[in-house]
């Protein structure tokens, strides 16, 4: 396992960081990172209940052990579907048709109990032409985040060159430098500009919206040139509306799991989001803005899914009009 780097080390990072984002960013991050949960999101009664009395690992875990369902939830979370799914976007440039986007999401790496070796089995060998994680590299919302780096070196052999990320609301701010160190851009409410043929597709990513509610989409899209096809990446779904009204063409995200714990047909029980259900598995669109919601790779809280597979997806981009629609 790698070892933490030491505290002179890790305060140049944080100082860089600072340097990069604003001061106030790093802050506002580093703080609610040391901050309660179910404060900073002022959930009410019933949903605190929920999730923090019925939704307890051991709770649960002793729920699907009593109907006799753990062991098919453990082993449901070692199931990773390949989905394909081809995007339309009337801006797109020509040289960008038929591109394959591998899109990963909430991959909590460090869960252990034989996922990292489902997870690079799945995805070698997945032919695609640029990769996107829209966040929670680490299973839990706090502690060390090494393993998840560890784990994160052991998977980007797997990866394309051009691999960009978010990070989500199990993400703290000081993996940043680990993430990007392995090659992988992370977008902290910024935009990076993919050349091909000669031409322009747009990435732009903002900081988690969920938890630590750290995004500006402003920010993120005023560097892109008017009228240029641009995707989004936000760990979660919440803030659609503004995307959709910033420009953006395509918003990929995950965080709700799909419900990860469903009923049958796939219906979840939660999300763990203020986003209409209609955006919390897999494709939607609002207006002219296509999206796409990732069920996850990974699992979180704990190991176990019903329902709902976990799922590495690759977007085919295509030009084609669209239609206005609302979710
Ligand atoms: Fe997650």
């Amino acid at each position: 396992m790698r070892t933490p780097p030491p505290a002179d080390a890790q305060a140049a990072a944080l100082q860089a960081l600072a340097a990069r984002l604003g001061p106030a960013h790093l802050r506002h991050r580093l703080a609610l990172e040391s901050a309660d949960e179910t404060q900073v999101l002022r959930k009410g009664p019933l949903l605190q209940f929920l999730e923090h009395r019925v939704a307890r690992p051991a709770l649960l875990h002793a729920l699907l052990r009593l109907v006799g369902l753990r062991e098919r939830a453990r082993r449901n979370t070692l199931r990773i579907e390949l989905r394909e799914h081809d995007v339309a976007l009337q801006r797109l440039p020509p040289a960008f048709e038929g591109v394959r986007l591998l899109h990963l999401s909430d991959l909590h790496l460090d869960v252990g109990g034989g996922f990292m070796a489902a997870l690079v089995e799945r995805v070698r060998g997945v032919a695609h032409d640029l990769c996107v994680i829209t966040g929670d590299f680490r299973f839990r919302t706090h502690g060390p985040w090494q393993p998840a780096m560890e784990a994160l070196a052991s998977l980007r052999p797997h990866l394309a060159p051009d691999t960009f990320a978010v990070l989500g609301n199990h993400d703290s701010i000081r993996m940043l430098p680990s993430i990007e160190a392995l090659g992988v851009r992370v977008l902290m409410n910024e935009a990076a500009c993919v050349g091909r043929g000669g031409q322009a597709l747009w990435i732009a990513g903002i900081d988690d919206p969920h938890y630590f509610r750290a995004h500006a989409l402003h920010k993120a899209a005023d560097a892109i040139p008017d009228g240029a096809c641009a995707l989004l990446l936000s760990h979660a779904p919440e803030p659609y509306l503004e995307a959709a009204h910033c420009g953006f063409d395509l918003m990929l995200c995950g965080h709700t799991h799909g419900g990860q714990l469903c009923l049958p047909g796939g219906i979840p029980v939660m999300t763990c989001s203020s986003a209409p259900r209609a955006l919390a598995r897999g494709p939607w669109r609002h207006g002219a803005m296509r999206g796409y919601t990732s069920v996850g790779c990974g699992s979180s809280l704990l190991d176990v899914r019903l329902n709902c597979r976990p799922e590495v997806t690759v977007h085919r981009l295509v030009r084609r009009d669209v239609g206005s629609a609302r979710c």
